[in-house]
């Protein structure tokens, strides 16, 4: 046993990562020695010590007397939203809202039906004005695939974008040429059934592309899946709840539903099942039953609907928790949320209520299974029927998707009549929940990086920062140990920088050397882009040879274009004006080491804000914490609007002022930038800007005593030799 009591520092917090205790406090940790770091959990023990106590400490926190369980966040992967494009559309926060109480905290948008087509910039626009702080619940945007439209779906809005919806019935020659110019890290999804879902089947697998399909509900479409997935096609499909507990015999006026005959071969086929769906079933059977319909349909029965299938002995736990968050979050790469959890009760009979009043075809029957209380990221958001959530839904639509699906989702390869013959074996094959969280340098791949492009930060969430940052103290001791790792032994990465850099390129050359790999860095001066070649015959070419390429460009989306045309991982390492997330990443990781913790801290960014890459990445990693801004930059070299309304929305109070002074006496940060003359049209202008601030002494003995100063470097004007 270790009694370590941190000290209280006038400069660390006890969790700095530079002090002796705490180097000693992770050794006991390490070496699994027990460790008591309080003051009066030590006074307890040595109490217990000298009265003789029995030291048995149970493992059980709390008692009840049902069974409960805990889902990690549920995510909706074909949410529905009527009139999703029409201007001023106010439903989204009533679905956001009815989302959350249902268990989902992430809700990807598909823009099914001709009434909700997301097709052009001008739909795209108006769908995010809608939303535009009205969620309650993260979320993620599809656009629908026509006829026309497979040019026109800009760089832009693929960026923007989770996935591709292709509507049943788009002639196959637009499915073919959307199939050529989606993005492969982007999902496409179909709700084809029938012959048309076989003719996009062929077509992904004659471009290799992986396609997920909704609202299955044949024996012969699921048929057509398990083939495909037997022929190495990585094709995913999900069923809607709805249809595997109402049928058309039940509700004769809708077509929305499956005969009995084919629900009960859903039910069968379960294990050939990668996901559950709300979809539009449940909206389509209220209509075409003549009963009111809410846009909410569907949303919170699907819970009590699945919990009294696991009663009933029909379903397991782990089957919904594997079609409602597992495997859709790596479907869709959907980022985990931290602390987010979905508390439900089992076994309790009480009649269903719906919270919204609207028809519902479960009317006041019994179920055996209720959510007890939502959480997301540590706050209640509902609790037994009381909605408690804000509208503070992140969107998470640019997360970069993998074409890579993980192995556990692709079926084993399986000859195609041994395949086909399975659907009528009754042994279930479940899928293997795949493991997502903490990176360790031994473990199995984090979700968010294994084989992603790193473009920009909006691609992170909180978790992955959290996972990031602890694989990164982990491997800085190792470095202070043993100098040089073997972790990347055999791989190479390639550097390409179009622009000048010191401290980017020669950190990512000793990160590559410190873990054991090898670095082959082009020379752009000397290399045949002076010949005229173009970056995508650049990046073609180094993907070839390295297993990631680092690319720095004086172009905005430099990155995004290189990540289209490479086989192997791109990292962006600066492009123009526009992200550096490798510099944000480290500016985060050092705050949190220098300081302990982000939260809570008032950080001010100063200088060049227009044309400073690291503030714009910076910026947008600061947003998934919860901490104050100051933007302090003369006007003409101001904090870009896009990064400012976007810190806004999520939730982040930012001061814009022109002095330092203004803010300096509330600052944990000094965050400094340099002015970028090279991003100057004329030097009249830089020299107008150029000592604008200056960060001295004298600034420093205005400040807070334990205020830290930072700057990404080159340091050419600002800030005086300290
Ligand atoms: C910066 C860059 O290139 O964006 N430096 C860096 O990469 N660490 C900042 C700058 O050039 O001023």
């Amino acid at each position: 046993m270790y009694i370590n009591l941190p000290s209280k520092n006038h400069y660390r917090r006890p969790a700095s990562y530079a002090s002796k205790g705490y180097h000693t406090r992770r050794m006991a940790i390490d070496y699994a020695v027990p460790l008591i770091t309080n003051v009066k959990n030590a006074k307890m023990l040595a109490e217990a010590l000298v009265r003789k106590s029995s030291l048995d400490v149970s493992s059980i926190d709390s008692k009840n007397s049902y069974l409960t369980y805990s889902f990690p966040g549920l995510v909706n992967i074909a949410a529905f939203v009527p009139n999703l494009t029409a201007a001023g559309n106010q439903e989204w926060s009533n679905v956001t809202e009815a989302s959350v109480a249902a268990g989902f905290t992430t809700a990807i948008i598909l823009p099914i039906g001709s009434d909700n087509m997301v097709s052009d910039r001008r739909t795209f626009e108006q769908v995010r004005s809608n939303i535009s702080s009205s969620a309650h619940c993260n979320y993620a945007l599809g656009v629908t695939a026509t006829a026309a439209n497979a040019q026109a779906l800009n760089d832009e809005i693929y960026l923007q974008t989770k996935a591709l919806f292709i509507p049943a019935h788009t002639p196959l020659s637009a499915v073919a040429a959307h199939f050529t110019a989606w993005p492969l890290e982007k999902t496409i999804i179909t709700n084809a059934k029938g012959s048309d879902l076989a003719s996009i089947l062929l077509l992904a697998s004659l471009h290799s592309r992986s396609i997920h399909v909704t609202d299955v509900q044949t024996n012969d479409d699921l048929l057509l899946i398990t083939l495909s997935k037997a022929k190495h096609l990585k094709v995913t499909c999900d069923v809607s709840v709805y249809s595997l507990f109402y049928s058309r015999e039940v509700f004769p006026s809708t077509t929305a539903l499956p005969t009995m005959a084919e629900q009960k071969a859903l039910w069968q086929h379960l294990d050939k099942i990668d996901a559950f769906s709300v979809g539009t079933t449940p909206s389509r059977l209220a209509i075409d039953t003549g009963k009111v319909f809410s846009p909410t349909a569907g949303l919170e029965e699907i819970l009590p609907l699945l919990l009294t299938a696991v009663i009933e002995g029909r379903l397991s736990i782990e089957d919904i928790r594997t079609r409602l968050h597992d495997n859709p979050v790596h479907i869709f790469n959907v980022p985990e949320q931290t602390n987010t959890h979905v508390e439900v009760v089992l076994g309790r009979k009480v009649p269903f209520r719906s919270r919204t009043g609207s028809w519902s075809p479960l009317g006041s029957q019994l179920v055996a299974g209720v959510i007890h209380r939502v959480m997301v990221q540590n706050q209640t958001v509902y609790v037994d029927g009381t909605i408690l959530s804000s509208p503070v839904g992140r969107d998470i639509s640019a997360t970069i998707v993998s074409h890579v699906l993980p192995k556990e989702i692709v079926a084993e390869p399986l000859p195609a009549v041994a395949a086909a013959s399975q659907l009528s074996s009754s042994q279930p094959q479940s899928l293997q929940a795949p493991q997502t969280g903490h990176i360790s340098m031994s473990s199995t791949p984090h979700p968010s990086f294994h084989r992603r492009h790193i473009l920009s930060v909006r691609q992170l969430t909180h978790r992955d920062l959290h996972d990031l940052f602890s694989l990164a103290h982990e491997m800085r001791l190792q470095v202070e140990r043993n100098g040089v790792l073997d972790i990347l032994k055999g791989k190479v990465l390639c550097t390409a920088f179009y622009e000048p850099s010191t401290r980017t390129s020669s950190s990512f050359e000793a990160a590559m050397k410190r873990c054991g790999g090898e670095v082959v860095p082009i020379t752009i001066d000397k290399s045949s882009v002076v010949k005229g070649e173009s970056l995508p015959d650049t990046i073609r070419t180094l993907s070839c040879y390295g297993d990631a390429i680092v690319l720095r460009h004086p172009d905005i989306g430099s990155a995004q274009t290189a990540a289209k045309f490479s086989s192997v991982p791109v990292i962006n390492a600066g492009d123009g004006i526009g992200e550096h997330p490798t510099q944000a990443l480290l500016d985060v990781y050092t705050i949190r080491s220098e300081l302990g913790t982000v939260n809570g801290r008032t950080i001010t960014l100063l200088g060049d804000l227009k044309n400073g890459r690291t503030v714009h990445s910076l910026v947008t990693l600061l947003c998934l914490y919860s901490v104050r801004l100051n933007f302090v930059a003369p006007p003409s070299l101001a904090m870009p609007h896009a990064v400012v309304s976007a810190a806004r929305k999520a939730g982040i109070s930012i001061t814009i002022c022109e002095s330092l002074d203004e803010v300096l006496s509330q600052t944990d940060v000094l965050y400094v930038t340099r002015v970028q003359k090279e991003r100057f049209e004329n030097e009249q202008e830089w020299l107008h800007v150029r000592d604008a601030y200056r960060v001295d002494h004298a600034v420093l003995s205005r400040a807070k005593e334990d205020m830290i100063v930072m700057h990404p470097l080159p340091r050419v004007n600002g800030t005086s030799d300290m």
